[in-house]
């Protein structure tokens, strides 16, 4: 059985009410209630509650303590919206209009609702009694999760239902206000005067590399240096604007692109370098920004996975004379679907880039270049503009998580990701290595803890790629064989952390 339910109005009452204790049912059903990961509400019986409750409460609690018992309470449940759709032949709408709203949001969740209403019971297939619910079999031990999505945008649920219905009722889908102010806040986000929103966070690395050869400041044929352990869509943008990517080993500490073997692949072709912020650890910026201005080439950070990152107070995405960032829904600041945006200092190119993904139109009807479709839309921006004042929370959340593992996993066979312990680094991902990599996954799995790998073949040993299946990259190639991320994010319980720590100290 799924582990879903949502609460009748009668039930919550109980709990508020202090009625728990009138019936021992209704206190086992509460205790087994506290054990569920979530605990459903919905919005269509909050009225109901609230009224009863404010009316009971005042013959004997002052007004507030009934405030904060209110707030307390709420603080249980996580509400479902009900939905706008009714529909009106439903019979249970014809027998009971209350009862069908409740329903209505249940089935938004797939949750079943506990009632004591016996009335409710026999006309909905969805409602189970108390004595139902307790003779259902006690779930076993949670999985830790790779990662919680669902809890991640649970937490701002109703800000992002706000923005939802903002955007359906505004009836202006592309190209409007949301876009524009989420620009606005990201660029102030990052410190950079221009933004562009874009379809994802690939187009964000390809456009810029394409508006840089339309204003001339690059060309087919030329050389860009990137890091050889990458995700292939860093690599991606470079081969789909016909450059030819170096790849370049890393640093065998931080895992990210080397300074110093910049300097050692450099050649009269190299016309830029494309570093990237890998698992959410900032690139040796300052290095790579001198080695630049010596060369005259042009940096593009992948910041794809490095929202929110710092060196020296600057942030990930202004260092670079651009930088391209990706909104896919696992990133530290996650759209619903996918979503890009390129952050630079450089007016030109941010209008050259604007004008790219709008089919080559700087004005309606005007095209400029070869365009193509590739714009952020409206429905997106807003949802972003929900999560974007939170992300420092949920960044600083990610490096608490980070610090209990820097200091509980003792295991000799694994080797720490190297942290200054700074902001440097804002965990998209917390990879470590292991020689007994698969062995270790393999036993976390059997243990309920899922993890992944970040990433299994690098770019160079891809079929999309090969000609170059032949190179050798033996650092890179070694980095592939023994990483593993573990379970991240701004969400995950304290309790699963530990037990993480514990399974993985135990491994032998
Ligand atoms: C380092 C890196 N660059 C670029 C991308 C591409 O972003 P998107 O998935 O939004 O196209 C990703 C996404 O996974 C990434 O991790």
């Amino acid at each position: 059985m799924e582990n879903k339910f949502l609460i009748d109005v009668n039930i919550a009452l109980d709990i508020l009410l202090d009625r728990l204790d009138a019936s021992p049912r209704t206190y086992e059903l509460f205790q087994r209630l506290k054990s569920l990961p979530t605990i459903y509400l919905s919005t269509s019986q909050l009225h109901t509650i609230a009224f009863i409750f404010f009316k009971e409460g005042k013959k004997s609690r002052p007004s507030y303590i009934l405030q904060k018992e209110w707030q307390l309470f709420l603080k249980l449940f996580t509400l479902i919206k009900t939905p706008a759709c009714l529909d009106t032949n439903d019979p249970l709408f014809q027998r009971d209009t209350g009862a069908y709203l409740i329903e209505a949001s249940a089935k938004v969740v797939g949750a079943k609702i506990i009632t004591r209403d016996t009335a409710f019971l026999r006309a909905s297939g969805h409602a189970v009694s108390i004595d139902d619910f307790l003779s259902l079999p006690v779930q076993k031990e949670k999985n830790v999760a790779f990662l919680d999505l669902k809890a991640i945008n649970q937490a701002h649920a109703s800000g992002l239902e706000r923005a939802f219905d903002e955007v359906l009722h505004s009836g202006w889908y592309i190209q409007g206000q949301q876009v524009k102010a989420f620009e606005t806040e990201f660029a102030a986000y990052c410190g950079t005067p221009f933004c562009i929103g874009v379809a994802n966070g690939l187009d964000a690395l390809t456009l810029t590399l394409r508006a840089w050869k339309e204003m001339g400041r690059l060309k087919e044929g030329d050389k860009i240096l990137v890091p050889a352990n990458t995700y292939i869509a860093s690599v991606l943008a470079i081969t789909e604007n016909r450059m030819i990517p170096v790849l370049v080993e890393p640093d065998p500490a931080t895992f990210n692109i080397s300074p110093s073997e910049i300097l050692k692949s450099l050649d009269s072709k190299t016309k830029a370098i494309l570093p990237v912020h890998l698992y959410g650890q900032m690139a040796d910026m300052s290095a790579i920004m001198d080695i630049a201005k010596k060369h005259d080439l042009l940096v593009l950070e992948d910041a794809a996975q490095a929202h929110g990152a710092f060196i020296c107070g600057k942030k990930a995405g202004s260092w670079g004379h651009a930088a391209g960032f990706s909104f896919y829904p696992g990133k530290n600041l996650g759209a619903l679907g996918d979503a890009g945006a390129v952050t630079t200092l450089d007016e030109e190119l941010a209008l050259t880039i604007r004008a790219l993904g709008n089919y080559g139109s700087h004005k309606k009807y005007e095209n400029l270049y070869q365009g193509v479709n590739s714009r952020l839309d409206e429905m997106q921006a807003a949802l972003l503009r929900v999560k974007l004042p939170h992300l420092d929370r949920d960044i600083e959340k990610r490096q608490a998580v980070a610090r209990q593992y820097m200091e509980g996993l003792t295991h000799p066979d694994i080797l720490l990701p190297a942290w200054k312990g700074d902001a440097s680094h804002v965990f998209h991902l917390f990879v470590l290595r292991c020689r007994k990599r698969d062995a270790l996954q393999a036993y976390l799995a059997e243990k309920g803890i899922q993890t992944l790998i970040h990433y299994p073949i690098p770019p160079h040993r891809q079929n999309a790629y090969g000609a170059w299946n032949g190179m050798e990259l033996p650092l890179t190639e070694q980095i592939h064989k023994e990483v593993l991320s573990l379970p991240m994010g701004p969400t995950i319980p304290d309790a699963e952390v530990f037990e993480v720590i514990k399974g993985l100290n135990e491994f032998n």
